[in-house]
Protein backbone atom coordinates (compact mmCIF):
# COMPACT_ATOMS: atom_id res chain seq x y z
CA UNK A 1 0.00 0.00 0.00
CA UNK A 2 1.25 3.50 -1.39
CA UNK A 3 1.07 5.95 1.10
CA UNK A 4 -0.22 8.55 -1.44
CA UNK A 5 0.29 12.00 -1.30
CA UNK A 6 -2.11 13.25 -3.91
CA UNK A 7 -5.17 13.88 -3.04
CA UNK A 8 -7.62 14.08 -6.30
CA UNK A 9 -10.26 17.34 -6.30
CA UNK A 10 -13.74 16.07 -7.49
CA UNK A 11 -14.57 19.27 -8.44
CA UNK A 12 -17.87 17.97 -9.97
CA UNK A 13 -22.07 19.24 -10.76
CA UNK A 14 -22.63 15.72 -12.13
CA UNK A 15 -22.23 12.51 -9.48
CA UNK A 16 -22.52 10.23 -12.46
CA UNK A 17 -19.56 11.92 -13.57
CA UNK A 18 -17.43 11.75 -10.15
CA UNK A 19 -18.55 7.83 -9.52
CA UNK A 20 -17.45 7.22 -13.11
CA UNK A 21 -13.66 8.84 -12.47
CA UNK A 22 -13.50 7.05 -9.26
CA UNK A 23 -13.90 3.71 -10.54
CA UNK A 24 -11.16 3.98 -12.94
CA UNK A 25 -9.00 5.36 -9.98
CA UNK A 26 -7.52 2.88 -6.75
CA UNK A 27 -7.09 3.89 -3.58
CA UNK A 28 -3.76 2.54 -3.65
CA UNK A 29 -2.68 5.66 -5.39
CA UNK A 30 -4.81 8.58 -4.41
CA UNK A 31 -6.64 10.12 -2.02
CA UNK A 32 -9.86 11.91 -2.83
CA UNK A 33 -11.30 15.39 -1.80
CA UNK A 34 -15.64 16.17 -1.60
CA UNK A 35 -16.17 19.92 -1.65
CA UNK A 36 -19.13 21.72 -1.27
CA UNK A 37 -20.73 21.71 -4.55
CA UNK A 38 -20.86 17.67 -5.25
CA UNK A 39 -21.36 17.10 -1.03
CA UNK A 40 -24.40 19.77 -1.56
CA UNK A 41 -25.81 18.02 -5.22
CA UNK A 42 -25.47 14.14 -3.09
CA UNK A 43 -25.78 14.46 -0.01
CA UNK A 44 -23.20 12.13 2.59
CA UNK A 45 -24.14 8.35 0.62
CA UNK A 46 -21.64 9.10 -1.89
CA UNK A 47 -18.57 9.76 0.46
CA UNK A 48 -20.01 6.65 2.44
CA UNK A 49 -19.81 4.43 -0.42
CA UNK A 50 -16.18 6.09 -1.71
CA UNK A 51 -15.18 5.34 2.23
CA UNK A 52 -16.32 1.74 2.26
CA UNK A 53 -14.17 1.24 -1.18
CA UNK A 54 -11.27 2.06 0.97
CA UNK A 55 -10.56 5.03 -0.47
CA UNK A 56 -9.34 8.10 2.24
CA UNK A 57 -11.66 10.95 1.47
CA UNK A 58 -11.03 14.74 2.24
CA UNK A 59 -14.36 16.51 3.21
CA UNK A 60 -13.45 20.04 2.44
CA UNK A 61 -16.59 21.48 3.37
CA UNK A 62 -14.39 24.56 5.33
CA UNK A 63 -16.31 24.53 7.94
CA UNK A 64 -16.60 28.29 10.01
CA UNK A 65 -19.80 28.75 12.43
CA UNK A 66 -20.36 29.52 16.34
CA UNK A 67 -17.86 26.93 18.11
CA UNK A 68 -20.97 24.31 19.36
CA UNK A 69 -22.10 24.15 15.77
CA UNK A 70 -18.92 23.65 14.39
CA UNK A 71 -18.15 20.95 16.51
CA UNK A 72 -21.37 18.86 15.67
CA UNK A 73 -20.57 19.23 12.07
CA UNK A 74 -17.15 17.76 12.69
CA UNK A 75 -18.28 14.87 14.82
CA UNK A 76 -20.99 14.29 11.92
CA UNK A 77 -17.79 14.31 9.68
CA UNK A 78 -15.88 11.83 11.76
CA UNK A 79 -19.21 9.58 11.74
CA UNK A 80 -19.34 9.37 8.03
CA UNK A 81 -15.49 7.93 8.41
CA UNK A 82 -13.78 10.60 6.48
CA UNK A 83 -9.75 10.53 6.92
CA UNK A 84 -9.61 15.17 6.62
CA UNK A 85 -11.71 17.72 7.32
CA UNK A 86 -11.47 20.95 7.38
CA UNK A 87 -12.44 24.88 9.19
CA UNK A 88 -11.83 28.20 8.72
CA UNK A 89 -8.91 29.36 11.15
CA UNK A 90 -10.76 32.57 10.72
CA UNK A 91 -13.28 31.45 13.00
CA UNK A 92 -11.16 31.42 15.82
CA UNK A 93 -9.19 29.89 18.34
CA UNK A 94 -12.41 28.94 20.68
CA UNK A 95 -14.24 27.60 17.42
CA UNK A 96 -11.39 25.29 16.34
CA UNK A 97 -10.49 24.00 20.12
CA UNK A 98 -14.20 22.98 19.93
CA UNK A 99 -13.68 21.18 16.64
CA UNK A 100 -10.44 19.60 18.00
CA UNK A 101 -12.19 18.27 20.89
CA UNK A 102 -15.34 16.54 19.26
CA UNK A 103 -12.85 14.95 16.85
CA UNK A 104 -10.92 13.54 19.76
CA UNK A 105 -14.10 12.15 21.06
CA UNK A 106 -14.92 10.55 18.14
CA UNK A 107 -13.93 6.88 17.64
CA UNK A 108 -12.88 7.74 14.24
CA UNK A 109 -10.55 10.70 14.23
CA UNK A 110 -10.02 12.18 10.84
CA UNK A 111 -7.33 14.98 10.48
CA UNK A 112 -8.07 18.02 11.26
CA UNK A 113 -7.01 21.44 8.96
CA UNK A 114 -7.37 25.18 8.73
CA UNK A 115 -7.49 27.47 5.90
CA UNK A 116 -5.94 30.06 6.28
CA UNK A 117 -6.27 32.69 3.74
CA UNK A 118 -8.76 31.63 0.43
CA UNK A 119 -6.15 32.37 -2.39
CA UNK A 120 -8.89 33.80 -4.15
CA UNK A 121 -8.05 37.19 -1.69
CA UNK A 122 -5.92 39.92 -3.14
CA UNK A 123 -5.04 42.76 -0.37
CA UNK A 124 -7.58 44.84 -1.63
CA UNK A 125 -10.14 42.24 -0.31
CA UNK A 126 -8.18 41.56 2.60
CA UNK A 127 -8.65 45.56 3.70
CA UNK A 128 -12.49 45.60 2.62
CA UNK A 129 -12.56 42.82 5.49
CA UNK A 130 -10.33 44.26 8.16
CA UNK A 131 -7.09 42.47 7.76
CA UNK A 132 -4.80 44.89 6.64
CA UNK A 133 -1.88 42.82 6.92
CA UNK A 134 -0.36 41.45 3.66
CA UNK A 135 -1.83 38.07 2.41
CA UNK A 136 1.29 36.14 3.53
CA UNK A 137 0.98 37.88 7.15
CA UNK A 138 -2.32 36.78 7.35
CA UNK A 139 -1.37 33.11 6.55
CA UNK A 140 1.43 33.14 8.71
CA UNK A 141 -0.26 34.21 11.84
CA UNK A 142 -3.98 32.21 11.32
CA UNK A 143 -1.68 29.08 10.46
CA UNK A 144 0.42 29.24 14.09
CA UNK A 145 -3.19 30.71 15.71
CA UNK A 146 -4.32 26.92 13.51
CA UNK A 147 -1.64 25.39 15.64
CA UNK A 148 -1.63 26.52 19.23
CA UNK A 149 -5.72 25.80 18.89
CA UNK A 150 -5.01 21.77 18.43
CA UNK A 151 -5.04 21.46 14.77
CA UNK A 152 -3.12 19.22 12.47
CA UNK A 153 -2.07 21.58 9.53
CA UNK A 154 -3.33 23.74 7.04
CA UNK A 155 -4.22 24.11 3.37
CA UNK A 156 -1.94 26.71 2.19
CA UNK A 157 -0.21 27.86 -1.31
CA UNK A 158 2.34 26.06 -2.73
CA UNK A 159 4.50 29.02 -2.41
CA UNK A 160 3.68 28.89 0.88
CA UNK A 161 5.18 25.85 1.96
CA UNK A 162 8.98 26.68 2.80
CA UNK A 163 7.64 29.37 5.52
CA UNK A 164 5.16 27.29 7.00
CA UNK A 165 7.65 24.06 7.37
CA UNK A 166 9.98 26.55 9.04
CA UNK A 167 7.39 29.06 11.48
CA UNK A 168 5.75 25.46 12.15
CA UNK A 169 7.79 22.37 12.11
CA UNK A 170 8.14 19.13 10.68
CA UNK A 171 4.69 17.61 12.05
CA UNK A 172 2.36 19.91 10.61
CA UNK A 173 0.57 18.69 7.90
CA UNK A 174 0.83 21.01 4.85
CA UNK A 175 -1.89 20.36 1.97
CA UNK A 176 -1.42 22.30 -0.85
CA UNK A 177 -3.86 22.89 -4.19
CA UNK A 178 -2.40 25.06 -7.45
CA UNK A 179 -0.25 21.77 -8.56
CA UNK A 180 0.40 21.52 -12.16
CA UNK A 181 2.95 18.57 -13.96
CA UNK A 182 5.35 20.15 -16.16
CA UNK A 183 3.27 21.51 -18.94
CA UNK A 184 -0.01 21.13 -18.01
CA UNK A 185 -2.75 23.64 -18.69
CA UNK A 186 -2.85 26.21 -16.12
CA UNK A 187 -6.62 26.51 -16.33
CA UNK A 188 -7.77 29.17 -13.61
CA UNK A 189 -4.58 28.49 -11.52
CA UNK A 190 -1.99 31.38 -11.55
CA UNK A 191 0.68 30.81 -9.46
CA UNK A 192 1.56 27.22 -10.17
CA UNK A 193 3.77 24.81 -8.67
CA UNK A 194 5.33 21.26 -10.38
CA UNK A 195 4.08 18.04 -7.57
CA UNK A 196 8.19 18.10 -7.58
CA UNK A 197 8.61 21.06 -6.40
CA UNK A 198 6.08 21.12 -4.18
CA UNK A 199 7.26 18.25 -2.50
CA UNK A 200 10.47 18.84 -2.78
CA UNK A 201 9.64 22.54 -0.52
CA UNK A 202 8.02 20.18 2.03
CA UNK A 203 4.16 19.48 0.89
CA UNK A 204 2.97 16.47 2.79
CA UNK A 205 -0.50 16.09 0.83
CA UNK A 206 -1.05 17.71 -3.45
CA UNK A 207 -4.60 18.44 -4.38
CA UNK A 208 -4.65 18.29 -7.71
CA UNK A 209 -7.89 18.36 -9.81
CA UNK A 210 -8.37 19.12 -13.70
CA UNK A 211 -4.53 17.54 -14.45
CA UNK A 212 -6.11 14.17 -13.67
CA UNK A 213 -9.75 14.50 -13.90
CA UNK A 214 -10.01 15.91 -17.53
CA UNK A 215 -7.00 13.96 -18.92
CA UNK A 216 -7.65 11.22 -21.55
CA UNK A 217 -6.12 8.45 -19.52
CA UNK A 218 -7.11 9.54 -15.69
CA UNK A 219 -5.27 6.64 -13.89
CA UNK A 220 -2.18 6.87 -16.22
CA UNK A 221 -2.09 10.80 -15.36
CA UNK A 222 -2.38 9.91 -11.20
CA UNK A 223 0.28 7.54 -11.64
CA UNK A 224 2.89 9.46 -14.23
CA UNK A 225 2.34 12.21 -10.95
CA UNK A 226 3.22 9.50 -8.71
CA UNK A 227 5.98 7.84 -10.84
CA UNK A 228 7.68 11.82 -10.22
CA UNK A 229 6.49 12.51 -6.76
CA UNK A 230 8.27 9.07 -5.64
CA UNK A 231 11.52 9.87 -7.40
CA UNK A 232 12.00 12.95 -5.25
CA UNK A 233 11.04 10.93 -1.95
CA UNK A 234 13.18 8.39 -2.92
CA UNK A 235 16.40 10.99 -3.52
CA UNK A 236 15.40 12.31 -0.32
CA UNK A 237 15.47 8.85 1.84
CA UNK A 238 18.60 7.69 -0.59
O1 LIG B 1 -8.35 21.43 -10.98
P1 LIG B 1 -7.39 22.01 -9.96
O2 LIG B 1 -6.13 21.18 -9.80
O3 LIG B 1 -7.09 23.46 -10.20
O4 LIG B 1 -8.19 21.89 -8.58
C1 LIG B 1 -7.69 22.41 -7.38
C2 LIG B 1 -8.61 22.13 -6.25
O5 LIG B 1 -8.10 22.79 -5.09
C3 LIG B 1 -10.03 22.65 -6.41
O6 LIG B 1 -10.91 21.78 -5.69
C4 LIG B 1 -10.00 24.02 -5.76
O7 LIG B 1 -11.24 24.43 -5.26
C5 LIG B 1 -9.03 23.74 -4.61
N1 LIG B 1 -8.34 24.94 -4.12
C6 LIG B 1 -7.55 25.75 -4.91
N2 LIG B 1 -6.93 26.84 -4.37
C7 LIG B 1 -7.08 27.11 -3.08
C8 LIG B 1 -7.85 26.31 -2.25
C9 LIG B 1 -8.47 25.20 -2.81
O8 LIG B 1 -7.39 25.48 -6.09
N3 LIG B 1 -6.43 28.13 -2.58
Amino acid sequence: MINSRIIVALDYADPAQALDLVSGLSPQYCRLKVGKELFTRTGPAIVEKWVSEGFDVFLDLKFHDIAHTVAQACTAAADLGVWMVNVHALGGRKMMEAAREAIDRSSHRPRLIGVTVLTSLDEQDLCEVGLFDTARENVLRLAALAKKSGLDGVVCSPREVVDLRQAQGVEFCLVTPGIRPQGAQLNDQRRVMTPMDAIRNGADYLVIGRPITAAKEPLSALLDIQAEIAAVLDSVTA
